[in-house]
């Protein structure tokens, strides 16, 4: 008997109240019944993402969101930033360029975060940016970026939007969106919402709202004025994913449970005693200077195959971590610790690192990586 375990950094594993909730007979979406859920979805999101504004929940993957937020905010001839420290920043780049936005790439070495004086040096000399694209957590290096810095240097700007892909920060740390200044935030469900994928959702300050309307790129689906008009009456424009938008509020229900601060918290403790259990077993952060509570992504010495490593997780233990996309690839294996996560769940996976290791000839104290855990989860 094996059982499976999902430690990739979406999708990620789903507590058995939600898996409960999707096995309930599918609701028809005008239903009075399905408007109460709509409206108590509403409340939820925004405690999660912090504002006071509607937060827009779609039926499609996190990048639906993504596109949205370049379609609705921008108009034919503006200029965007798009910080590209990996393969999800580069993904802002891509919308942009569909879409014929010219933009500045910001190139930043993977693994490090952005510095934020790059940014201002080109919003001092091109007053053509509307728009500067970032992530919260690049997901493919496990860095996060310094969002609240970037945001105060933006809000300078009033005719300038921050945008932050949050797929794998909100519910993970803390992203206090109307405090900050933060002006779109979008996210996923199948991150640290402990959903299914299949939603996604997009949050906008009342500046980007002003962005929306006189925006002129072209759109449908992911139409954000027509999508707020329907949410404020408890309906979404088309048919809805309805046994999700049943998940997300049991999964909101479970993190006001929580409470914010103590689901940061829980992310922090896992973040650090993996880190800790990956230094004690000699080996390196990918993201050493700026990690990200959400994943932690490792180096391997010379003679460590990451996707061999990759593998093996699977075959021995049943166990799915994720490995490095592009140039990535081969070199570092993600373990993640956003959503359903507790201690004891590092504690495993960092156990089945330390015999895959062994069996892959890397020389370490055996149980030094557990220890470290357990120390750290200790404190
Ligand atoms: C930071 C980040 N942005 C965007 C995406 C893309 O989301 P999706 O695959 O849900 O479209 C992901 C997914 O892993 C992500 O981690």
């Amino acid at each position: 008997m094996e059982k499976k375990y999902l430690f990739s950094p979406g999708p990620t594993m789903l507590p058995p109240e939600i898996l409960l909730r999707m096995a309930e007979p599918v609701m028809h979406h005008r239903e009075p019944e399905f408007e109460k859920i709509f409206s108590e979805i509403r409340e939820g999101l925004k405690y999660i993402f912090q504002t006071k504004n509607e937060v827009l929940t779609f039926t499609s993957s996190g990048t639906g969101a993504m596109e949205g937020a370049v379609s609705n905010l921008l108009s034919n001839g503006d200029r965007a930033i798009v910080i590209r420290g990996g393969k999800f920043g580069e993904r802002w780049g891509e919308i942009c360029k569909a879409y014929g936005i010219e933009f500045h790439p910001i190139d930043v070495e993977w693994g490090k975060a952005v510095k934020p004086e790059k940014i201002h040096e080109i919003l001092r000399s091109d007053r053509s940016v509307r728009a500067v694209y970032t992530q919260a957590t690049e997901t493919s290096t496990g860095v996060r970026h310094p969002i609240r810095e970037i945001a105060e240097l933006v809000k300078q700007y009033e005719d300038v939007l921050i945008v932050v892909d949050g797929i794998t920060g909100i519910g993970v740390f803390d992203i206090p969106m109307d405090t900050w200044g933060l002006d779109v935030v979008v996210s996923g469900s199948q991150k640290a919402l402990m959903l299914p994928p299949g939603l996604s959702f997009a949050a906008l300050s009342d500046k980007a709202w002003k962005f929306v309307e006189r925006s002129n790129l072209p759109k449908y689906y992911f139409d954000f004025k027509k999508e707020l008009k329907n949410t404020k009456k408890n309906q979404s424009s088309y048919t809805p994913a309805v046994s999700l938008f049943v998940a997300l509020r049991e999964s909101l229900r479970m993190i006001q449970k929580e409470g914010k601060e103590a689901v940061f918290r829980r992310h922090q403790r896992l973040g650090e005693a993996t880190r800790r259990a990956v230094s004690a077993l000699g080996l390196e952060l990918y993201a050493e200077d700026c990690p990200s509570d959400a994943l932690t992504a490792v180096k391997f010495p010379q003679g460590v195959d990451g996707e061999r490593l990759k593998a093996l997780f699977f075959e021995r233990f049943g166990i799915t971590v994720a490995g490095g996309q592009e140039r990535a690839k081969g070199k570092i294996i993600r373990i993640a610790h956003l959503g359903y996560y507790d201690r004891l769940d590092m504690v495993m996976v960092i156990s089945a690192l330390e015999m895959l290791l062994r069996e892959m000839g890397h020389k370490f104290e055996m149980g030094a990586g557990v220890r470290a855990a357990e120390e750290a989860l200790m404190e």
